[in-house]
């Protein structure tokens, strides 16, 4: 069933036609960057799952076409998705319309009215924060904090402008490079109908979580950039008669995963080598 707390119909997420980012993420191996979020994934899963035991209640603001409902649903019982766009939201709940478990919610991550204080044990917030106005962020965080049982888990996925100076924004007149510090300026305000998006200086985003009551439980740099990314992919054969790929893709897995532990282990080299982070939180 859908609910709804939205008073304006007409948000609606600028992804389509949107060629920056998409050209962004096609210089990405689609395998590689998958492969490396489901190794975030699973480190959440292993963090907050006690033995055996589900949580209760997860939450997934900005829900979008519900492509992360599966991993919550695999952490605890009920899932309430939201999201500020009526047509991505119908989509997701046309999909899991057989799921007794999943509720749906038409609002923004700041208008969190309908939910009680300390009613849900973990709010994922993945690849929205970068969307939204600075205000809305800082509602936002006020919310979750509102609504987190004090034992509960914020976790917060979104890209970052560490160890570049120069970004790539659309404008009228076509594609212009921008410095940092004006990047920063223009993206601090969502644009209506536009991506780019905001990358955050991560000391400063983690300042203000911590400014909110929470505490970081760890952090990793994901979707390392290409450049930086062992060349080695596991290639599709050409035609039928050639070999698939001399390599194991398990050890192609162990190879992604050990390349993220080791860049991770130096904060400034998983800064300049990573695109984007994930922060799992507590309240404090
Ligand atoms: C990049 S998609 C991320 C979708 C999903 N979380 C994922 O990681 O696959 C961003 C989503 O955030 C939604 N969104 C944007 N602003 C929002 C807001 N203020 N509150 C809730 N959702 C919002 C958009 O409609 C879109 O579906």
């Amino acid at each position: 069933m859908l609910n709804t707390i939205m008073n304006s119909s007409n948000y609606t997420y600028p992804d389509r036609n949107e060629r920056l980012t998409s050209r962004l993420i096609q210089s990405y191996k689609e395998t590689r960057w998958n492969l490396e979020e489901a190794y975030v994934f699973k480190k959440v899963k292993n963090t907050v799952l006690k033995e055996n035991e589900k949580l209760t209640v997860s939450l997934d603001v900005g829900t979008g076409l519900g492509r992360l409902i599966p991993f919550l649903l695999s952490i605890s019982t009920k899932v309430i998705a939201i999201d500020a766009d009526l047509w991505r939201l119908r989509r997701a709940m046309e999909f899991f319309e057989n799921e007794p478990n999943i509720f749906f919610l038409w609002t923004k991550g700041s208008r969190l009215d309908p939910l009680p204080p300390e009613c849900v044990d973990f709010i994922n917030y993945s690849h929205v924060a970068q969307h939204v106005s600075h205000y809305e962020l800082l509602e936002t965080l006020g919310e979750f904090y509102r609504i987190l049982r004090d034992d509960g888990w914020l976790l917060l996925l979104t890209t970052h402008s560490e160890g570049k100076e120069w970004f790539l924004v659309s404008t009228e007149n076509g594609i212009k490079e921008i410095k940092r510090n004006e990047y920063e300026k223009l993206t601090r305000n969502s644009q209506p109908g536009k991506l780019p998006v905001r990358k955050f200086d991560v000391d400063y985003l983690e300042a203000l979580l911590r400014d909110f009551g929470f505490k970081i439980e760890w952090k990793i740099y994901y979707h390392i950039k290409p450049e930086f990314a062992p060349r080695d992919e596991i290639e599709k054969p050409k035609s039928f008669n050639e070999n698939p790929s001399k390599r194991d893709p398990e050890q192609w897995v162990e190879e992604i995963i050990e390349t993220l532990k080791s860049i991770n282990s130096n904060e400034m080299d998983a800064r300049r080598k990573a695109l984007d982070v994930a922060l799992l939180l507590r309240k404090g």
